[in-house]
């Protein structure tokens, strides 16, 4: 049976008539058109459709509307501002640290969750990072450097 959450995306809060279980990445696709956040695997093994939950990275293709209810979510395309890229995805840009781009804006989250946290992150700490986030085009030195160069 279908209900209505409240859920606040990129700052502009939202009534979602949905199925409870329907999943938040669903919505975010599906309802309000934001298809930066990417289905991979579907099981929260792949980090491709990460987004903000309350200011954590969380894979929004395995977490529920009855969970994400009444929470804040910024995607990736909510990380900059209409004025200016997120430093980080400026830094991927700068570092060329995409490919195909599929797993991009995944690590983007996870690497603004981080600098969030840890404006000076190491090169360690920042693979420690991103360790939920896969890339099967291997450019993660690239990944690495740009998130480091987004710190400086
Ligand atoms: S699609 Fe969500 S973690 Fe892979
Ligand atoms: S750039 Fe292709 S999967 Fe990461």
């Amino acid at each position: 049976m279908q209900e209505t959450f409240t859920l606040t995306v990129n700052g502009v809060e939202h009534q979602i008539t949905a199925d409870p279980d329907t999943s938040l990445l669903s919505v975010l696709r599906n309802e309000l058109g934001l298809m930066g956040s990417r289905y991979g695997c579907g099981l929260g093994m792949c980090g491709a459709c990460f987004v903000l939950l309350k200011g954590k990275p969380v894979s929004s293709c395995d977490t529920p509307m009855w969970s994400a209810a009444g929470g804040e979510v910024t995607t990736v395309e909510g990380l900059g501002t209409e004025d200016a890229l997120h430093p980080v995805q400026q830094a991927f840009l700068d570092e060329q640290a995409a490919q195909c781009g599929y797993c991009t804006s995944g690590i983007l989250v996870s690497a603004a969750a981080l600098l969030a946290e840890n404006p000076t992150p190491d090169e360690d700490q920042v693979a420690a990072a991103l360790d939920r986030n896969l890339c099967r085009c291997g450019v993660h030195d690239r990944v690495v450097r740009a998130v480091v160069r987004a710190s400086r």
